[in-house]
């Protein structure tokens, strides 16, 4: 591996019954040959249906969220070996609706990213700043904690994919401006490399926050944004297509 991988990942999170699953064909008739990796993270209830489909094309599929231990009196909660067992290659740790619904705390999400790397999942861990951390002009504060906290020492560029998501950009249609979005990836950049030196040279980078097929090439053109994570925009196989389209054309 020479250069991170390019990764276009959807987040369909609440949203999806068996008829969605028509999206999931329809995305793999028109993108065969994609030109970047293909991630779906539908709810867990679809996770096996889809990975039935994703088999016979270019597409992995995903957990939202898993618990941190193995197996145990925890309801309502699925394992990292749990997903793998039905069908997973990845999973989304550190979701800032995780965070904000559950109260997922770095450590929570550190925790849940080891546990993904033991059951053999690559890792999409999310980090993000608020609108109010943003006016106060902490945001690289944020995510170099963030980053620094949920970022378990094991992490390599074949197990863990970074998501930076500012939390005011996610699901509202306001995207931040080019210059700042590549002034955090570079950051995030500087950040992995001299942590985990070549490894975090290599480890991708996704942008994620209101990315469409309308704005998504101008973002893919930024330098160390190797991809995205769209949630609204990736229920439908035009629009992810469409996102998909532009990031193998990067
Ligand atoms: P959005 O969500 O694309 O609907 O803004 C992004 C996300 O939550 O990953």
């Amino acid at each position: 591996m020479s250069a991170p991988r390019k990764i276009a990942a959807g987040n369909w999170k609440m949203n999806g019954t068996a008829d969605a699953l028509a999206e999931v064909e329809a995305l793999l008739k028109e993108h065969a040959k994609p030109g970047c990796d293909m991630v779906l993270c539908p709810p867990a209830t679809l996770l096996h249906r889809m990975a039935g489909i994703a088999d016979k094309g270019a597409l992995a599929v995903g957990g939202q969220d898993c618990h941190a231990r193995s197996s145990g009196a925890h309801t309502g909660d699925i394992s990292a070996a749990m997903l793998q067992d039905a069908g997973a290659t990845h999973v989304i740790t550190g979701h800032s609706e995780r965070r904000t619904d559950h109260g997922e705390t770095d450590e929570d999400v550190r925790a849940k990213t080891e546990a993904a790397h033991a059951a053999g999942l690559i890792a999409i861990v999310c980090i993000g700043e608020t609108l109010e951390q943003r006016d106060a002009g902490t945001t690289l504060d944020i995510v170099a904690a963030q980053l620094g906290g949920s970022v378990p020492d094991g992490a390599t560029a074949e197990n863990t994919v970074i998501a930076y998501e500012p939390v005011w950009a996610i699901g509202t249609g306001r995207v931040p401006e080019i210059d700042q979005i590549a002034e955090v990836h570079d950051f995030l950049r500087a950040r992995l490399e001299s942590r985990f030196g070549e490894k975090g040279a290599l480890m991708s980078l996704l942008y994620g926050g209101s990315v469409k097929p309308a704005n998504a090439a101008e973002i893919f053109a930024v330098t160390n944004v190797n991809g995205a994570l769209v949630g609204g925009a990736s229920l439908k196989a035009a629009d992810f297509g469409g996102i998909v389209a532009a990031l193998g054309k990067s």
